[in-house]
């Protein structure tokens, strides 16, 4: 089929390369000249493991092509959108998704179908075939088909997510002799996950609900794991084994600093921002939002108890800034906030991620903060690490080698991402959340973690030796080892 795809960001160009390597003609379309010259020059405006490759392959045998003239999209016979949504600042904008209904609305071919991929705020949804009716008829032009086709995919599984997606969602906003949704059906019948078809509102609402489901998740093993630090006990093996009940699972409940990127924090703020306007308290996605936030900060709070009470004068090595590893993305990143609040508290921030482009842009958004070079750069001198991104680069680190270069061997690990063992046998005072503070350190652990756990009623409390569980953290990215299928508490962790 032939399809264009307007908006090349990370859902667009994900969309654009994938239908092509799925053998459709697609046009991407984007208004910035600069990207459209980037990406027809074979630079990404991105990092997403493997999307560079498909559009290369896909380029070359002629079923993907760029352009920033919206008079492509006429010969589609399938036309999504997927430009932006936020305003930036944590809330909604609907300006650019107008601004590009004006562009193509009037340009659809009379039987192509307009697809909208962007997550569109709830109270759009209404006016969105009301709009494009209009602006068809202003134009003296048929109805097409309105219709919504979330997507769910993760950055830095992209690709896979696309290629072999759990469930396509096809909202029906307009679509009265149902020409649309056949179509859609049409362009995904290679795919063999179920076609789910619904209201547009309920398609739109099943994107909302997985992701306020996901941040619940995380906030809830968050608060689990605060409760284990408190009784002594370890997360990784409380969620080991709730997991096996399969109305639980395992999957998304690592603790740590907490959700970040354009997705997770964005659709739990707003939704309770806008249900709290319109009179209908979300308690339970308030306490997400707050129990993430705080998750930021108990990262700083643990890095004070380790180096004695305050961070002030301290030279913290902060290891990843991206908001997760295989992305290059610092959307709402906890390291933004967490480098802030350690420099406001008087600490010397160095970072590294191996991302380098975004340390550089980390570098403009947090005044004061050092990059380094390399992670050894980083942990030269440093009085303490805090890991911030699971990097595989870290995961594999000479803890050995770290710890002799560190002025005080103290880590951090804000995503329960180290060996526990490893990093204590390398000398390391070592905090994670709801696995204690463990190793050697010259300043006391503080007392509810470890000191006045109540032996009689949790059993022994636990210290490194004594754990039965094997936490050495497996290799490379949790995305990495999902794919190649590991077993294991990480797989069941980190889905
Ligand atoms: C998310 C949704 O997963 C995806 O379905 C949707 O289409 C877009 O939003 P993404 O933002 O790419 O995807 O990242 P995701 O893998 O969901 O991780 C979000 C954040 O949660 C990251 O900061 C990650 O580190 C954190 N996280 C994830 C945890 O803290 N604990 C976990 O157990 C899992």
């Amino acid at each position: 089929m032939r399809v264009s795809v307007v908006g090349l960001g990370y859902v667009g160009l994900v969309t654009s390369a994938c239908l092509a390597e799925q053998g459709h003609d697609v046009v991407g379309i984007e208004v910035s000249s600069a990207r459209i010259e980037a990406l027809l020059d074979g630079r990404m405006p991105f990092h997403e493991p493997g999307l560079a490759e498909l559009v290369q392959a896909n380029r070359e045998v002629g079923r993907l092509t760029f352009t920033a003239d919206p008079a492509a999209i006429s010969q589609a016979d399938v036309v999504f959108v997927a430009v932006g949504t936020h305003d930036g600042n944590g809330g909604w904008q609907t300006r650019t998704i107008q601004s590009c209904l004006n562009d193509i609305v009037p340009r659809l071919a009379d039987d192509a179908a307009l697809v909208v991929r962007s997550t569109l705020p709830p109270w759009f949804l209404a006016h969105l075939p009301i709009i494009v009716g209009r602006m068809r008829q202003e134009a003296g032009l048929g109805e097409v088909p309105v219709l919504l086709n979330p997507e769910f995919t993760k950055e830095g599984t992209a690709v896979q997510d696309f290629l072999e997606p759990e469930r396509v969602v096809l909202g029906i906003a307009h679509d009265v002799d149902g020409r649309g949704a056949a179509r859609l059906r049409r362009l995904y019948r290679g795919m063999s996950a179920p076609i789910l078809e619904m209201s547009a509102t309920d398609a739109a609402l099943s994107k909302l609900g997985a992701n306020l489901f996901l941040a619940t998740k995380i906030s809830f093993a968050n608060e689990l794991a605060q409760l284990c630090d408190q009784y002594g006990g370890n997360v990784d093996q409380v969620v080991a084994a709730m997991a096996y009940d399969h109305r639980i699972g395992g999957a998304f409940l690592r603790a740590g600093i907490g959700f970040g990127g354009s997705c997770l924090p964005h659709q739990v703020t707003m939704t309770v921002a806008t249900a709290a306007e319109s009179g209908m308290p979300t308690p339970l996605f308030a306490a997400v939002a707050e129990v993430n936030h705080r998750q930021r900060e108990r990262m700083i709070d643990r890095l004070a108890e380790l180096l004695g009470g305050s961070v002030a004068g301290a030279r913290i090595a902060l290891l990843g800034v991206t908001f997760k590893p295989d992305t290059d993305d610092l959307r709402d990143a906890p390291s933004i906030h967490i480098a802030t609040r350690l420099i406001e508290e008087g600490a010397t921030v160095v970072a590294f991620d191996p991302m380098t482009d975004a340390l550089e842009r980390f570098a403009a958004l947090v005044p004061g903060v050092r990059v380094a070079s390399s992670v050894d750069v980083a942990l030269d001198d440093a009085d303490a690490a805090a890991l911030v991104t699971e990097w595989g680069v870290f995961r594999q680190l000479d803890w050995v080698d770290a710890a002799s270069r560190m002025r005080r061997a103290i880590m951090v690990d804000g995503r329960n991402a180290l060996s526990v063992v490893e990093l204590v046998d390398a000398g390391f005072a070592y905090a994670s959340f709801g696995r204690g503070i463990r190793g050697q350190t010259d300043v006391p652990a503080t007392a509810p973690l470890v000191a006045t756990v109540d032996t009689g009623a949790t059993g022994a409390p636990t210290s490194y030796e004594t754990l039965a569980i094997d936490t050495h953290a497996t290799e490379g990215s949790p995305a990495e080892r999902h794919r190649s299928g590991s077993s294991g508490l990480d797989l069941a962790l980190t889905d």
